[in-house]
């Protein structure tokens, strides 16, 4: 018989594609077809990489670091990332306890793989990214979704987190600023996560902190600095993406016990390599350099969400949300758009359904709660210029006026 689907591994239907992903691919697609449509469903900053990091990166290229390098990264990049951790985190860390690899992304997937098997449970707490559960099918383990609720923030409470833990646990993602919610836990909210984990010591932590830089407010903090005792058992996991806008560079990196970030390494060998040596030359740039610049994108990124939640004020309540602390999503709470009708006669039943309707009706592209685990919200990414964004959020209000 000729290969077709049924070809496919079993861990195949165990995930599907990124949700996010596929809003952008509807999204191009239409605007292929000659719609003007506004995609604020990508995670994706529409700054430009700094100029010294790219002139970094060319030089690279440049001066011959085109060549396989360690696997874990060069020794001036990890040298960088150790100085990273001990600056900003007050984090030490041995090279050797030290990874970069193609995005955080192939890191979070490697420490999972190395970790987690049949039976094993991660606890994600909601809404999440959406790549956690399905990174944890991938290993074979089973997702322990625990809803965070809007009153609190969209954080996880103490005591859920607490319940949700048994002898099979294996890990506990905290990621914060959070994507989708823009939630920024703070010091106190984690020295209490810190207690419960004290209190189950066969517990590991993810701490995905990439939006680090990106809060409107006090600066943001990690686990293990809350909590030295975890920090043999956190993978403080942070990139280049975000903050330098680098994204397409591909360049993630990550603190933790030796044995956890040599299984990583190993998994990485036998996969990737070493990531991308031209961007671990712009990323050591990076890294050591100053984030001066950063706060006028931050000036920037500020004005943008209070344009949002603006917005949202301006619709009768179909859409409600208070100004996030971190990253650059609001996570608008839809349920005043359930139940009511469309100019076409249509019900809106689910943030689905209001995704759906904001594209057909107003070209603007967004990701479903349903997407990340809460719903019913949806996820406005406002990563696009401002005047972009202001007539995004213009054609949202008039969408929204045109329910019945
Ligand atoms: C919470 C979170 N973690 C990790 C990543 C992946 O980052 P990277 O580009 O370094 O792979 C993203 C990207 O959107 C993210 O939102």
């Amino acid at each position: 018989m000729i290969p077709s689907e049924a070809f496919l591994a079993p861990r195949m239907s165990a995930v599907q594609e990124s949700p996010t992903a596929a809003v952008s691919v509807k999204a191009r697609r239409l605007v292929a077809a000659g719609r003007p449509v506004i995609n604020l469903g990508e995670g994706e900053l529409d700054f430009d990489t700094p100029d010294h990091v790219k002139e970094a990166g060319i030089r690279a290229i440049q001066t011959g670091q085109t060549k396989y390098t360690a696997v874990s990264g060069t020794p001036e990049l990890k040298e960088a990332i150790r100085a990273k951790f001990q600056r900003e985190n007050g984090l030490d860390y041995r090279p050797e306890q030290i990874i970069a690899g193609t995005g955080a992304k192939q890191i979070l997937f490697n420490a999972l793989l190395a970790t987690v098997a049949a039976g094993d449970e991660v606890i994600v707490p909601a809404p999440y990214w959406v790549s956690y559960p399905d990174m944890t099918r991938i290993a074979g383990g089973t997702p322990v979704i625990v809803a965070g609720d809007e009153g609190y923030g969209f954080k996880p409470r103490p005591g859920d987190l607490a319940a949700a833990i048994t002898p099979r646990t294996k890990w506990l993602v905290l990621n914060s600023p959070n994507n989708p919610s823009g939630a920024v836990y703070s010091a106190s909210e984690l020295r209490d996560i810190a207690d419960v984990l004290l209190d189950n010591e066969h517990v590991m932590v993810l701490s995905d902190d990439v939006y680090e830089h990106i809060v409107y407010g006090e600066r943001a903090h990690t686990l293990a600095e809350i909590e030295p005792r975890l920090i043999e058992r956190t993978l403080t996991v942070n990139g280049v993406s975000k903050v330098f806008s680098m994204t397409g560079w591909r360049l993630g990196y990550a603190g933790g016990p030796a044995w956890l970030v040599r299984a990583i390494d190993i998994l990485q060998s036998q996969s990737t390599s070493n990531p991308n040596s031209i961007s671990q030359a712009a990323a050591t740039t990076a890294l050591n350099g100053s984030l001066d610049y950063f706060s006028q994108r931050m000036e920037r990124l500020r004005l943008r969400r209070d344009h949002v939640v603006a917005a949202l004020e301006k619709t009768s309540n179909r859409l409600r949300g208070a100004a996030p602390d971190g990253a650059f999503y609001v996570y608008a709470n839809c349920q005043g758009m359930i139940g009511a009708t469309t100019p076409s006669g249509r019900t809106i039943g689910s943030d689905i359904d209001a995704v759906d309707y904001f594209l057909d009706a107003a070209d603007v592209a967004m990701v479903p709660g349903s997407a990340f685990g809460l719903s019913p919200y949806l996820r406005i990414a406002y990563a696009v210029d401002e005047d972009t964004l202001a007539t995004a959020c213009n054609r949202l209000v008039a969408a929204c006026s045109q329910l019945s």
